[in-house]
Parts: structure tokens; C-alpha cells; sequence
């Protein structure tokens, strides 16, 4: 463990001494303030890291993280994160960025107690239970697994539309676009779902 996170001081530290050497402001403009072009929620997974398969550069991706990403109306982290997003930063796109191979959509599917986790992924459940006749109609089961992952995305993105922050927002003649994303890591690519032409 103590050599890991060496690892980590170790990195840091050079990246530091790096970027101050190939731009003497590049932090003194960072510390001033951010602008960042999307906010994107994703899952806390260690093999989806937005900023390195998005190329996202500091101060561009305004990040929240959970296990699978869900939007629920219920949690004040992300709400309060959207909120500052698009009130305070004035972010106006909104990515929802799922990945195949999530072993949180696997753990909802697979209806196995692991624990407090349960009560989270009660929410993909929700997604299960209102497309069942789908899902039970695709006889392999990593392609169902891989479906899921899909209508979860889409159905975070029709929860979205439901916050107040995004119905005040577009009260306001804000428009915000919301973007459906599912990332491969078994490929390193990323998929855009056509979600206005899917019903969730
Ligand atoms: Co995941």
C-alpha cells in the first residue's frame, strides 16, 4: 500500500515541476478560476477515468462519480453538483457517460445481497423492472448485460430532465444538451446513443 501511494506523491510531483516548466502561469490561470465546457456524470469504476480516455485537460470537465452512474432524485451530492454546474458555472452540456462491463448494472442484474450497496442499485432495478419485456426478449446474456447498460444511461438522462435544476433551467430559456455516452473499455471507445429517438 505505502509504495502505491508513493507512486502517486512520485507522479505528482514531476507532473508538477513539468507543467510549471513548460508554462510558468499554466497554475496561477487555473487557481483564478475554472470554466469548464460539460458537466459529466460517470461511474465510480477505476477503468472509465473521463479526464484520461476524454483527453480532458484540467479545468474542461466538471466531474461526479457514483456506481453506475445514477441520477436519483433523492441525492442531494449530485444535485447540488448539477445545480452549481449549470446555475453557477453555466454549463449548458450535460454528459451521462455509462460503460459495458459495469459491475454495478451486473450486481442489479445478477440480484445478489452485497449490502448498503443494494439500496443504491435499487435504481437500476427501477430500469430493469420498466424495460423487462425488452431485456427478456435478448437470449445472450453479456448482450442483455450490455442493454442494460444502454437504458440505464438513457433513463439517467430522462431523470435528468426531470430535476428541478433542469426544468427551471429551460423555464429560464436555458437550453441544456444532454449527451448519452457508453465507453468500451475493452476497446477504448465511446458509444453516443441516439436518445431522442429512444423511449425511456
Ligand atoms: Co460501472
Amino acid at each position: 500500500m505505502q509504495r502505491i501511494v508513493g507512486k502517486f506523491l512520485e507522479y505528482n510531483s514531476h507532473w508538477a515541476c513539468e507543467k510549471q516548466a513548460e508554462d510558468p502561469h499554466f497554475f496561477e490561470h487555473l487557481a483564478k478560476g475554472q470554466n469548464p465546457i460539460a458537466l459529466l456524470l460517470g461511474c465510480s469504476d477505476s477503468r472509465v477515468s473521463p479526464s484520461v480516455v476524454l483527453g480532458g485537460d484540467l479545468g474542461e470537465i466538471f466531474i461526479h462519480r457514483n456506481i453506475a452512474n445514477v441520477v436519483s432524485h433523492a441525492d442531494m451530492n449530485f444535485l447540488s453538483v448539477l445545480q452549481y454546474a449549470v446555475d453557477v458555472l453555466g454549463i449548458q452540456d450535460i454528459i451521462v457517460y455509462g460503460h459495458y462491463g459495469c459491475g454495478g448494472i451486473r450486481a442489479a442484474m445478477d440480484d445478489e445481497a452485497i449490502g448498503l450497496i443494494d439500496n443504491w442499485l435499487a435504481n437500476i432495478k427501477d430500469v430493469m423492472a420498466t424495460h423487462q419485456a425488452e431485456l427478456d426478449a435478448i437470449p445472450d446474456e453479456q448482450d442483455r448485460l450490455n442493454r442494460l447498460v444502454e437504458l440505464n444511461v438513457l433513463t439517467q438522462i430522462k431523470n435528468l430532465r426531470q430535476t428541478s435544476v433542469f426544468r427551471q433551467a429551460t423555464k429560464r430559456g436555458k437550453s441544456l444538451r444532454l449527451h448519452a455516452w457508453v465507453y468500451d473499455f475493452s476497446n477504448g471507445q465511446v458509444k453516443v446513443l441516439e436518445h431522442e429517438a429512444v423511449e425511456v
